[in-house]
């Protein structure tokens, strides 16, 4: 048994359970009249209810407990400073020197002359961009901007990009393509003109192959418009801590914007990575952006564990992934812009800690990231909320509700469907004589309620959300900035395509992937 399963901390809460599987929501809820006041979080832009939770003021010491086994405030410390976390490759995870406003991170070397550099270059370039002074080949102004990146270099600037859409300026349009499906850039370039359209080639790594795919063919496609003396380089841009990647591609190096290897990709949004999101609202709609994750960073290093809204909503996670056996974990925003948030989200949590292994290299016996999917409420209740009220699984939810400064009715109405399906998961509905309508209730939720769907607070519940995932990593004992598990995929996939091609007999493949090449080939 692992040292976690036997500590003093997790042993009090596994007994804890028992007792608190045999109460419901309602019986919580009359126990204590102050219950939705006490279980509430407010920091910055950023209201956390977690009323609707399995849990009582006990489950919550309880768990905080755990927290201070496993030695969070030390850990939360040790990142801010620039330790070595991540260690299966000997570097900090640095993110949160992304919008770090003076350097405090006296480990390492001091990051933050660099950050500010790119910063203000990137400044220049999203202003170039939006007064029509960023010109194409043939001298024309640039209308509309191709992101190419995938995963970190795709979701985080996708996400917030759409989620600010109210912010967005007129006149220059910014699209994303991240599959080496040919499908995805060819729809995203038609209707394009050639000569008005930049390429961000977006790749920490600038050796990911889906990238650098998509990249030939934007060169292709401005070659095949522009001729071939047409200087290319005027329509590309990019992010990567591989300069000369970027340079071998043709990129001008003034257009070449850093990040470094202390920023994980999945936690990239914040660096040059996030050039679409300042070049589709503007750098200070950016900036703010920086400046709501850093008063998010703020509240988590300086918190107490129990008011601490990162580390209480870990802490709920691991309360029913490990005493509950829920295995999954749904997020609806009542938000059309926020729709992309479920897809940024699971790569955040499902490539930070889906891990079986522990930072001392052995196997875990206790279960880690949950599966977390979802997509945007309302429509998701006539899709899957039917599974939430009467399924027979235990799924928690995330509901993210974004407030509104003078709300129209039919966003009101948006805002009482989010409460309604909280309120009917956490009581249920009775109806006797009638067990297939009935709603059993009991089933827990958090509302996540921002002052408004903005900059500020879009940086906060981001940061909000990496740093849950962090306080998570730390009590499993993971390090949830490696992704070892994605290499071998990349690796085959790199060996199999010339194979499609060819025509040479893959006997070292086993039967299935074999029998599957071949009929591919035939291409009848
Ligand atoms: O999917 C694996 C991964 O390495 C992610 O962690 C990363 O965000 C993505 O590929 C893209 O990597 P890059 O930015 O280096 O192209």
């Amino acid at each position: 048994m692992s040292a976690l399963v036997r500590s003093p901390a997790w042993q009090a809460l596994a007994a804890h359970q028992k007792k608190i599987a045999a109460a419901n929501l309602d019986a919580l809820f009359a126990a204590d009249p102050s219950r939705a006041g006490r279980f509430t979080i407010e920091a910055g832009g950023i209201l956390v209810d977690y009323s609707k939770h399995r849990a009582d003021a006990e489950t919550m010491r309880l768990l905080a407990a755990l927290a201070s086994q496993a030695q969070v405030p030390q850990w939360i410390a040790r990142m801010f400073a620039g330790d070595p976390i991540n260690n299966t490759e000997g570097r900090p995870a640095l993110h949160v020197a992304l919008r770090a406003r003076e350097a405090v991170f006296p480990a390492g070397r001091d990051v933050m002359a660099e950050v500010r550099g790119t910063r203000e270059r990137l400044r220049r370039f999203a202003g170039e961009a939006q007064r029509g002074a960023l010109r194409g080949a043939s001298g024309r102004a640039i209308t509309d901007v191709v992101n190419i990146g995938i995963g970190g270099s795709d979701l985080g600037p996708r996400m917030l990009t759409r989620a600010l859409r109210r912010f967005h300026k007129p006149d220059l349009r910014v699209h994303f393509v991240s599959n080496i499906d040919p499908a995805d850039l060819d729809a995203a370039l038609t209707g394009l003109a050639p000569e008005t359209t930049l390429f961000i080639v977006a790749s920490k790594t600038f050796t990911t192959t889906e990238t650098l795919e998509n990249a030939q063919r934007a060169k292709a496609w401005l070659e095949a418009a522009l001729g071939s003396s047409a200087d290319l380089s005027r329509h590309f841009a990019a992010a990567t801590a591989n300069i000369a990647g970027a340079a071998a591609l043709g990129v001008p190096q003034e257009r070449v914007f850093p990040l470094w290897d202390w920023v994980g990709g999945r936690y990239s949004v914040w660096s040059a990575v996030g050039l679409p999101v300042a070049l589709a609202a503007g750098m200070d709609a950016f900036e703010e952006l920086l400046e709501g994750a850093r008063s998010m960073d703020e509240h988590f290093r300086t918190e107490p564990l129990e008011r601490n809204i990162p580390v209480v909503l870990a802490l709920i996670e691991i309360w029913y992934v490990n005493f509950f056996g829920s295995q999954t974990r749904a997020v609806i925003p009542y938000s059309e812009d926020l729709r992309e948030l479920p897809a940024y989200l699971q790569q955040l949590e499902m490539e930070s800690n889906g891990k079986r292994v522990d930072r001392d290299g052995r196997e875990v016996d206790y279960d880690t990231a949950p599966v977390v999917w979802g997509a945007s409420g309302t429509p998701s209740q006539h899709s899957f909320h039917q599974l939430l009220h009467q399924g027979t699984r235990l799924v928690p939810v995330d509901f993210v509700v974004a407030g509104e400064s003078d709300p129209s009715a039919a966003q009101m109405a948006l805002a009482a469907n989010a409460l309604a399906q909280a309120a009917a998961l956490a009581f249920g509905n009775p109806v006797p004589g009638a067990p297939h309508k009935a709603l059993p209730g009991n089933r827990p939720s958090s509302t996540v309620l921002l002052r408004r769907l903005a900059p500020r607070e879009l940086g906060e519940l981001i940061a909000m959300y990496e740093h849950k995932v962090f306080v998570e990593g730390v009590i499993w004992n993971l390090n949830s900035f490696d992704q070892w598990g994605v290499e071998h995929g990349k690796t085959l996939a790199r060996t199999l395509a010339p194979r499609l091609l060819g025509s040479e007999e893959a006997t070292d493949l086993d039967s299935s992937t074999r029998a599957l090449l071949e009929r591919l080939r035939k291409r009848d």
